[in-house]
């Protein structure tokens, strides 16, 4: 890990797996309990829409009870103390990242504490549940809905993340599965680049031949010992 500045970590579900979210695939994920068409498609919302706001309000809800765990806090910590440039992309809609102290951090798929007003554009901070219709605090509408990426919809910031990857010297992949595109496709980008690749997760994914070299284990233990290393 010599002569690395730049740095780009992408992060997944399983960074916050340690603090009880659920990861999305997998034994006893999000996705065997519910349906992906059901509830987080444009579609899903536009033919029942009451099913996907009270399923944004639980895992809203759920997440507000949940504390950031050892891998963010070495996260948080590597972006305090890293001199170079670094972005930490995260899938997750979660807080968790920026709760432990994280700063450089990029929510490509949005966030459940943000709601996103369809009439006016508006995104407000929302803690509390969208069911009940309540208006936009920007423009009055009742056309709130969660500011979450849906399947079929186009990810967050994707300029500044290539960009961030066309600079980087090292990229990270930290707990995800790599199924879901764009995201799973940057370990590639990274590798045309010649940009040192590294992949910490529970068990091999779908990415990880792409990667130089895979840690297996979880990531609250693999992640502040690579921390460690980062920061000598
Ligand atoms: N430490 C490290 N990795 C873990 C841990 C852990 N404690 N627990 C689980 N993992 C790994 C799993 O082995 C799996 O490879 O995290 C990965 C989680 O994969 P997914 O559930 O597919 O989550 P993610 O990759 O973030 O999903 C991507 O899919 O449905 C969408 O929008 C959703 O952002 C999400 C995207």
């Amino acid at each position: 890990m010599a002569d690395i500045r730049n740095i780009v970590i992408l992060t997944g579900a399983g960074v916050s797996a340690e603090s009880g979210i659920d990861t999305f695939r997998g034994g006893g994920g999000l996705w065997e309990q519910h349906r992906v068409e059901d509830v987080a498609t444009p579609e899903a919302f536009a033919r029942d829409p009451d099913l996907v706001l009270r399923f944004y309000d639980m895992r809203r809800a759920a997440i507000q009870e949940k504390e950031p765990n050892r891998a963010h806090a070495a996260l948080a910590r590597l972006d305090a103390e890293w001199p170079g440039d670094l972005l930490i992309v995260t899938q997750n809609v979660d807080d968790l990242h920026e709760r432990a102290g994280a700063r450089r951090v990029l929510h490509m798929h949005g966030t459940h504490l943000n709601a996103w007003c369809t009439a006016c554009d508006a995104r407000s901070r929302w803690t509390g549940p969208l069911i009940d219709r309540p208006p936009c605090p920007a423009c009055g509408a009742r056309a709130l809905r969660p500011d979450v990426v849906w399947f079929g919809e186009m990810p967050y910031e994707m300029e500044r993340i290539y960009g961030a990857l066309r600079a980087a010297d090292l990229f990270v992949s930290i707990g995800t599965s790599g199924a879901v595109y764009p995201a799973a496709g940057f370990v590639r980008e990274a590798r045309e680049l010649g940009t040192q690749t590294l992949e910490l997760n529970l068990e091999r994914s779908q990415g990880s031949a792409w990667f130089d070299e895979t840690r297996l284990g979880p990531a609250g233990e693999l992640v502040p010992a690579w921390v460690d290393e980062m920061l000598g």
